[in-house]
């Protein structure tokens, strides 16, 4: 289906601009796409690998799908060839799990025959194209030549500025450390909302002062950590890690942190509220960030198993996906006003302004702004209990 797609010119994802691009490249025949990849590499003198690596149930890395893609480019595989691997791994996995599957199902020799690179994938959805240019491209190569000829690659098509930072494992590195960073960030955040919640101190009013200072760039609290990468990536640090012998205290604190934040705040609502069993809640958004149809772990999947623990009755809506698109997804479509209690997931903009008074009318008592995006003055003007994250609700307030 997706290679009849490109085939035809049609742009399966929703990314702006690529349709556009798509016609263009269709047009002047420059895309062409196959499911015969051993054929595929055969004819290539550069092959770049995306697909994904999953978590295993025990949150280990899977590199079997990254595996049966080298095999297959391996038995077309030509001397002088560069493969450059883009997925995020954990690092070490370019070296130890994907190189020695290319040289023996080829039978060539890496360095020798062919040239192997790593290059982390690091664009967001939404954001591709407006972002590709001005994003450096990270590379490390096998060797000096892989790295010259990645390099050489990449400035080519891409027109970023290419950063070699030297080695396969450098190359991953780099991504787990971003990935690392904002996930530590947020739980931080997390935490000292928590704190400010009790204390009386809206945290989003200090967070910005505090981060005027030049050092300090505390990023946002919220009810949960979604998409593919943040809530998955630190584990392939923290596993290989352990397995050395070296535990990464914060970084695994950070993602039970993470994790537990739709628990943690549901807990608050229901204390200081009522107990949410029997309580009809409604969730906004299932894209794990604003704008975007992508609900990879996003957080209302959390969200809803927390409610329906406490025997809640859970609806939820998200312009960017139809009813039938939210059952799949295995939820029930409702709308705000047959809830109690209405709990913001993602902030998307069609969310930014709701009518609190006429959810009051209809019954709504309460709102959990799990992104801090809703005026809190307004939502209790109209009579609501507002709990937003690092921000005391009146019950809170001394
Ligand atoms: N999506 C993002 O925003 C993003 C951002 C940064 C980095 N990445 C990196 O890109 C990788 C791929 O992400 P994605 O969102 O494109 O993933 P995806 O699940 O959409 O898969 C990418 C491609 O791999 C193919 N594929 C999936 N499973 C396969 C299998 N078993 N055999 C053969 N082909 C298979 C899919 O058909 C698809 O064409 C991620 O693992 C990540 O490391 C993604």
């Amino acid at each position: 289906m997706l290679v009849e797609a490109i085939f035809s010119g049609l742009c399966p994802y929703e990314e702006p601009g690529l349709p556009e691009l798509m016609v263009d490249l269709h047009k002047t025949g420059r895309l062409t796409a196959t499911t015969n990849t051993a054929e595929a590499s055969a004819k290539s003198d550069a092959i770049i690998v995306i697909v994904p690596a999953h978590l295993t149930a025990n949150q280990t890395i899977d590199f079997s799908i990254l595996q049966q893609a080298s095999r297959e480019i391996g038995k077309g595989l030509q001397p002088g060839t560069l493969v450059i691997y883009e997925t995020t791994v954990a690092v070490g996995g370019t070296r130890q799990y994907l190189i020695p599957v290319l040289e023996k199902q080829s039978g060539l020799k890496v360095s020798k025959d062919f040239y192997v690179a790593y290059s982390p994938e690091r664009v967001k959805a939404n954001l591709i194209l407006a972002r590709l240019e001005t994003t450096p491209k990270v590379v490390g190569g096998y060797d000096a030549v892989s790295s010259d000829r990645a390099v050489a690659l990449y400035k080519q098509y891409l027109k970023a500025p290419v950063d070699d930072v030297g080695t396969l494992e450098a190359a991953e590195m780099t991504k787990l450390l971003g990935m690392l960073y904002r996930d530590v960030n947020i739980a931080l955040a997390n935490e000292l909302a928590a704190f400010c919640e009790v204390a009386g101190v809206d945290f989003e009013r200090v967070r910005k002062s505090a981060n005027t200072d030049g050092e300090a760039n505390l990023l946002l609290p919220g009810i949960g950590v979604g998409g593919h990468c943040v809530p998955v990536y630190p584990y392939f640090l923290t596993r290989e890690s352990r397995r050395l012998g070296i535990v990464q205290r914060i970084p695994e604190a950070a993602r039970e942190i993470n994790d537990q934040q739709p628990a943690r705040e549901l807990d608050r609502v229901a204390a200081l509220w009522k107990p949410l069993h029997g309580q009809r809640v409604h969730i906004l958004g299932l894209g794990f960030r604003p704008g975007v149809k992508v609900e990879a772990f996003s957080p209302a999947y959390a969200l809803r198993d927390a409610l329906q623990q406490r025997d809640a009755r859970v609806t939820i809506q998200d312009p960017h996906y139809t009813d039938e698109d939210l059952r799949q997804a295995g939820f029930e479509p409702g709308v705000a006003e047959a809830a109690r209690m209405v709990v913001l997931s993602t902030a998307h903009e069609e969310f930014a302004h709701p009518d609190f008074a006429a959810w009051r009318r209809a019954g709504v008592e309460i709102i959990l702004d799990g992104r801090n995006f809703w005026d809190q003055n307004q939502a209790e003007t109209a009579g609501l209990l507002y709990f937003g994250i690092g921000r005391a609700s009146r019950l809170e307030r001394h």
